[in-house]
């Protein structure tokens, strides 16, 4: 068995993870999340929140937005017509393939992203690839838009789309966040939702899904001052990075930078995307990905998606998909603000203060009524009209170099036109942001997690998740269910529970098979209550991942365990060794 199909096996046992409607025979692309599931995915959530918001909170906001949007939102974004994949459709049993997908199954290739529909259709064609399922001849690769669409409300008119990412919300918002946060660059404005994406033919469990969490940060920046100040804290962290010439040579060469060095040399154009990059590591270790098993990927620019000006796509290594991308870091430049301004018509730039005012001198010229009265009569007026349309320089610059200026055919000289010189002092300026943008897919992260956690010890399965998002931290149990070790076990257990811990409790099978199950469900501590309990008020904890054990007083338990949850206190430093083993 995979370890895809021994993960899923332990998700619907367990309650992780299964695929949705199957009592309907089931949809692929879409899943569901157990008690135990919607808890580890709720954690990762807030982890990334306390990686990419929370530690820059003075600059970095959250904020939550729509999941279905009207269509103007995507034909500005251009998601409406470049949010499109590749299909193909068997002409014999009408199965539908990712064209793409199926081409990389049969054939060595790389670099299918950039191709046409016709160049997809002669690949196919020339390979001789055939239907997997039955054999039959393949029809002609065709264009499919992956936007979910809908009505709003009962009005045909009306159409809305899923959204296929947070970032628009993000995006129609910027305006007013801004001058929430008090007009200042730089801004990082954060999502975390559900979004939808109408994929051709998932066929990669929850590694790919038509409905999933993104976890999306939008950091808009002035281009003329686009350093980023955080830089100085990451730059000497390695980077491995497959860059773009190599990927379109199809290398597989991922060299190492450090962030300093990627930056200095170009590999990455932004300082902001190279800084995220750098948490983006270091959050993917915090789930438990070693940073050896993470590699990023310069997409070659026939890659791009349609706003990207440069995207790293984070991949990480899995036993049966090989390495998937888990995070993607894009330069979006003004294209999305610069194309919301152009649709809506609605001024959404931010405003550059200058050091110091700029003083500036303006010219106003003016019809002079008294003179033109007399000479135009009923004309003056539309004189008057079209002269204030016109620009003063210009009309200033031919009465100086002709003595007259001409207007619906009529020849203005200086006394029939008043120029007048202001002087004005310029405070700033408008300018469109730029934006550099970490986003990750909360599924992907959810399985990754599970995969790198997933361990079989003496044919038993321990779940070694990272403690800070183990959906349950600490299990109480009594050593045998009798005695007044239950009633005891359960004052521990409120105890934790009131200090806030997500906490069990069982006494429904003897301590061994407890432990087995508490491990397989990934609980970082079991507290057993025994004899010695009653009498002096220890118990013992065991390490779910060496199986070792130590013995505390009870009155210590919600500190010490908060301290090693949140990694300030190692196993060993919870109490004395302990020597019984579980
Ligand atoms: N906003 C990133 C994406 O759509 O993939």
């Amino acid at each position: 068995m995979g370890k895809y199909s021994k993960i899923l096996e332990l998700g619907k046992r367990r309650g992780f993870f299964w695929p949705s409607f199957e009592i309907y025979g089931g949809v692929s692309g879409y899943y569901d999340f157990g008690p135990l599931g919607a808890r580890l995915k709720r954690n990762i959530e807030d982890l990334w929140r306390e990686f990419f918001v929370e530690r820059h909170s003075e600059f970095i906001v959250e904020i939550e937005t729509p999941v279905i949007m009207p269509q103007p939102v995507f034909e500005a974004s251009g998601h409406l017509e470049h949010f499109t994949d590749y299909m193909v459709q068997c002409r014999k049993c009408g199965r539908i393939y990712r064209a793409d997908h199926l081409i990389e199954q049969h054939v060595e290739t790389s670099g299918l992203e950039g191709k046409s529909a016709e160049e997809l259709t002669s690949i196919i064609r020339e390979a001789g690839i055939k239907c997997p399922e039955c054999g039959g001849e393949l029809g002609n690769v065709r264009k499919f838009n992956l936007l979910m669409q809908t009505n709003i409300g009962p009005y045909k008119g009306s159409i809305g789309y899923g959204r296929p990412e947070a970032a628009q919300g993000m995006f129609i918002n910027f305006k007013r966040v801004y001058d929430q946060m008090g007009g200042r660059l730089p801004l990082g404005i954060a999502q975390i939702g559900r979004v939808m994406r109408n994929e051709i033919s998932p066929r990669q469990g929850l590694i790919r899904v038509r409905e999933f969490t993104i976890m999306e940060l939008e950091l808009f920046y002035d281009p003329k001052n686009p350093s980023c100040p955080l830089l100085s804290e990451v730059e000497n962290r390695e980077l491995k990075i497959v860059v773009a010439s190599d990927v379109e040579k199809g290398r597989w060469n991922p060299v190492k930078f450090t962030v300093r060095e990627a930056v200095e040399r170009g590999v990455i154009k932004t300082e902001w995307n190279a800084y995220f990059m750098a948490i983006a590591v270091e959050f993917l270790q915090a789930l438990g990905v070693p940073s050896e098993m993470q590699v990023f990927i310069d997409k070659p620019p026939a890659e791009l998606a349609h706003y990207s000006a440069q995207t790293f796509d984070q991949l990480v290594k899995l036993e049966d998909f090989g390495w998937v991308e888990v995070s993607g870091h894009a330069y979006r430049t003004d294209y999305d603000l610069y194309a919301h301004i152009k649709k809506s018509g609605v001024d959404l730039r931010a405003f550059r203060k200058f050091d110091k005012p700029i003083v500036k001198e303006r010219v106003k010229v003016r019809l002079n009524m008294s003179v033109a009265g007399r000479i135009f009569k009923g004309k003056a007026k539309m004189l008057r009209e079209e002269l204030s349309k016109m620009d003063p320089e210009d009309v200033m610059r031919a009465l100086e170099s002709n003595g007259w200026i001409e207007v619906l055919g009529e020849k203005l000289d200086r006394n029939l036109v008043i120029v007048e010189k202001t002087v004005e002092k310029v405070h700033g300026e408008r300018f469109i942001p730029h934006v550099a943008e970490p986003s990750f897919g909360a599924e992907r992260l959810f399985y990754v997690t599970l995969e790198y956690a997933y361990r079989e010890v003496d044919g038993r399965i321990v779940l070694s998740l990272p403690k800070r998002i183990a959906p349950i931290k600490v299990a109480v149990f009594p050593l045998v269910a009798r005695d007044g070790l239950p009633e005891k076990a359960r004052e521990v257990y409120s105890l934790l529970k009131r200090s806030g811990l997500e906490v069990v409790y069982d006494d429904t099978a003897f301590i061994g098979r407890l432990y087995a199950r508490a491990d397989e469900i990934g609980i970082p501590i079991a507290i057993t209550i025994d004899y010695d309990t009653l009498k002096d008020d220890t118990v013992t904890l065991r390490d779910r991942d060496t199986w070792r054990q130590v013995r505390t007083p009870i009155h210590k338990l919600p500190s010490l365990l908060r301290e090693y949850i949140e990694g300030r206190r190692g196993f060993e430093e919870l109490g004395t060794p302990f020597s019984k083993q579980g």
